[in-house]
């Protein structure tokens, strides 16, 4: 079986990350390098991976180049992207700065991998939530067609990086030593808006005039993009929740042909990386410490708006690591190199 030079360029929660989900799904790993800021020996599940400096030369002879690294001007994408496809390298990237660039298509394989095709170097990972949203979303879209979507995320720590997991978790220490005073964590660094520990933050990125946030706005023009559905009316509010890993969303629908619960189970149950997990009598719906860990995308608590017969109510999680970055990341390496075959 041919083998692909593979860098992984970021040593953070979605890097770790990537390196278990080339592991775990036997990707046809030729050399691998890992990339950070600074060169270390790190440890991920027992393996012991040699990190290096990134520099545009390390890309040289690197097949498919996996960015977990920063965003923005000064971030690694922006940097060191160019000059990995200038190596001869595909970058698959997880951050933002090119996700809306018409030349750059932007993939979740269950709903648009044809588009990988139109690559010229560089392909994007969607955001956490919006992939975990597209993937339950599209197959009811190709039946009843969806003309609107109202969505709230309920986001988990570590979609904002692992300093956020530590901030939540020092939070969290320093107020149960307090017993039942305040749950007040002064003094804690803070790498997110607020203190997150037993609480939620309707704050997630930066806000625009509109009033909403730059995540929010994610949700939107990146569902248009990768659905194909420019004209779909999207809104959405994003919640930073005190959970490790896994995120949830609420999610409404109204479609243009009258949509039924029953048949939209059954839809999702045979769609690609979809579980249904839907009897909420017996207790069982979808939930983060659940889905931590897996790939897939649960989906529950599927009911009728009671008074809209085109309208339908979804409960969507999944693991950000996970489908949300690293997994998605490695499918869209998968399909490439299926289409060099
Ligand atoms: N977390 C999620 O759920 C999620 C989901 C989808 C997409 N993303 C995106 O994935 C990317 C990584 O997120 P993360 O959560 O893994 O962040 P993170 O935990 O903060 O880790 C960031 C990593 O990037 C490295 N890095 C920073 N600047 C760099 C540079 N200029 N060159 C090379 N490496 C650099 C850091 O190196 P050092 O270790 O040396 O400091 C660190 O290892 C971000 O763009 C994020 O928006 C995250």
């Amino acid at each position: 079986m041919k083998k692909y030079n593979v860098a992984v360029i970021g040593a953070g929660a979605v890097g770790v990350e990537m390196l278990r989900v080339l592991k775990q799904r036997r990707f046809p790993v030729g050399e691998l390098k890992v990339f950070a800021r600074s060169s270390r020996d790190m440890d991920v599940d027992g393996d012991i991976y040699p990190v290096e400096a990134v520099s545009a030369e390390g890309f040289r002879g690197i097949d498919i180049a996996l960015f977990a690294g920063t965003e923005g001007e000064k971030g690694a994408a922006v940097t060191y992207a160019p000059e990995a496809v200038k190596r001869g390298a595909v970058v698959i990237d997880n951050g933002a700065d090119f996700r809306m660039d018409p030349r750059v298509p932007l993939v979740v394989p269950e709903v648009n991998a044809a588009d990988i095709k139109k690559h010229k170097g560089i392909i994007a990972n969607p955001n956490c939530s919006t992939i975990q949203m597209v993937v339950a979303l599209n197959p009811l879209h190709k039946k009843y067609r969806i003309k609107r979507i109202i969505v709230t995320t309920l986001q988990a720590a570590s979609g904002a990086g692992k300093a956020a997991v530590e901030q939540m978790n020092n939070e969290t220490a320093r107020i149960s030593q307090g017993g039942f005073g305040s749950v007040r964590a002064e003094g804690i660094t803070r790498f997110m808006a607020q203190q997150l520990a037993y609480n939620c933050f309707p704050h997630i990125g930066s806000f625009a005039d509109d009033g909403y946030t730059n995540e929010e706005w994610k949700l939107v023009k990146e569902t248009h993009k990768i659905m194909h559905a420019p004209k779909m009316k999207i809104s959405a509010t994003t919640v930073r929740v005190a959970v490790r890993t896994g995120h949830s969303e609420s999610v409404y629908i109204e479609t243009e042909k009258a949509i039924d619960p029953e048949r939209s189970r059954q839809i999702l149950a045979k769609s690609a990386g979809v579980v249904v997990m839907d009897d909420p009598k017996n207790n069982l719906y979808p939930m983060p410490k659940d889905a931590e860990g897996r790939d897939e995308v649960f989906v529950g608590r599927i009911r009728q708006d009671p008074f809209n017969k085109k309208g339908l109510w979804l409960w969507i999680v999944a693991d950000n690591l996970r489908k949300g970055a690293a997994t998605n990341a490695v499918q869209i390496a998968e399909c490439l190199i299926s289409s060099l075959k």
